[in-house]
């Protein structure tokens, strides 16, 4: 998975084929409406209000929701200080670049790109989909124990194969799964956030993904995990089919990322339709009147999307830590669920 997503210059983020938007593999709450990020912003200017200087965006894909956030931000008057980006692909950081001089050209002298995450920093930092890129380890259940499961050469095609994994390089999975179960678990994005745990002097980290719970995540009827692939909009199970030209994910496990050893306080974990209303996503709708239709049917179909439980509001999840700051946040004081992780 690593090197099928990030090999340089072959990888599907490192390639210059990875495709977000209508036109491309899959699309995204941002690229759907600019009601998530100016949603998003409400809750980005009060932490930025707490005295916290940056926001820091960890895979931006087109540019849009950084574009969107600090058209709105502005409108607030709580622009941070700098936007920086953190984004492994060139071409998505050149496409980032354009899309943001062209929409929001007085502030694009904000934006910065960076190499890695900065050692120390006072910052909100958020994501859209991109734990879910972060390569994981595959799993089956044999005769009462875990197997890894990795990838071979068969006949000159790729094929699965399985190896004895130690027990210690496990998390704790539920014990009473059945052989055939598989599944996956992902030390990157517990990685991920030990290193964000390290260096955040001070701010938030707010992730959006889709995911579970851990109860959820590891349910017995779950028992081909939640390794997927995407290609024109087409998403299908077979992670060998166009290695580097399809994007492959796997849904998050948010009890694996409340738990990771990041030393940050758990702020708030929530449905995407939860957080968007608890940031006032009605109000925003209501400010376009329902008689003008040809304004307003696209908006609310664009709410739909990001709302509905059929659709993106209830797989989507968002789950917010923090070091130094106040809670409660406004995108978790209806409806938390942090209870159930
Ligand atoms: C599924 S796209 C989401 C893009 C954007 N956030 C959105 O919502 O439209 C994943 C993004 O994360 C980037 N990415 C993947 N792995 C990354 C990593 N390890 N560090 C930083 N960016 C990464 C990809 O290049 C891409 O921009």
């Amino acid at each position: 998975m690593h090197l099928a997503l990030y090999a340089p210059g072959l990888g599907y983020y490192s390639a210059g084929s990875c495709k977000i938007g209508a036109g491309g593999d899959f699309t995204t709450a941002p690229e759907v409406s600019p009601l998530f990020g100016r949603c998003l912003a409400r809750q980005v200017a009060d932490l930025l209000n707490q005295g916290v200087d940056d926001i820091i965006e960890l895979g931006a894909g087109r540019g849009t929701l950084a574009a969107t956030l600090l058209g709105e931000l502005e409108s607030l008057q709580q622009l941070p200080a700098r936007y920086r980006i953190l984004e492994v692909s060139a071409d998505l950081r050149a496409r980032q670049q354009q899309l943001i001089s062209e929409r929001a050209p007085r502030l694009a002298a904000r934006v910065e790109w960076l190499q890695t995450l900065p050692e120390s920093c006072a910052a909100v930092v958020i994501s859209n989909e991109v734990i879910d890129a972060l390569p994981v380890r595959r799993l089956r259940r044999e005769q009462g124990r875990w197997l890894e499961l990795g990838v071979t050469l068969s006949d000159d095609r790729l094929a699965w194969a399985t190896r004895a994994t130690p027990a210690t390089a496990l998390p704790d999975l539920p014990a009473d799964l059945p052989d055939d179960y598989e599944t996956e678990i992902s030390p990157a994005a517990s990685a991920l956030l030990g290193e964000l745990g390290r260096r955040l002097q001070r701010g938030a980290v707010i992730l959006f993904d889709y995911g579970f719970p851990a109860r959820e995540y590891y349910h017995p009827q779950r028992n081909r995990g939640t390794l997927m692939c995407h290609y024109r909009h087409t998403a299908h199970g077979d992670p060998f089919l166009w290695p580097g030209l399809q994007d492959i994910t796997a849904h998050v496990d948010f009890s694996a990322l409340a738990r990771a050893d990041h030393g940050l306080d758990l702020l708030g974990y929530t449905s995407q339709a939860q957080f968007l209303i608890n940031c006032g996503i009605t109000g925003l709708l209501a400010e376009v009147p329902a008689a003008d239709a040809a304004r307003y049917a696209p908006l609310a179909a664009a709410a739909q999307t990001l709302l509905s439980p059929a659709e993106m509001g209830e797989l989507f999840k968002v789950i917010a830590f923090g070091r130094a700051v106040l809670p409660p946040l406004r995108g978790f004081i209806s409806g938390d669920r942090a209870h159930r992780l």
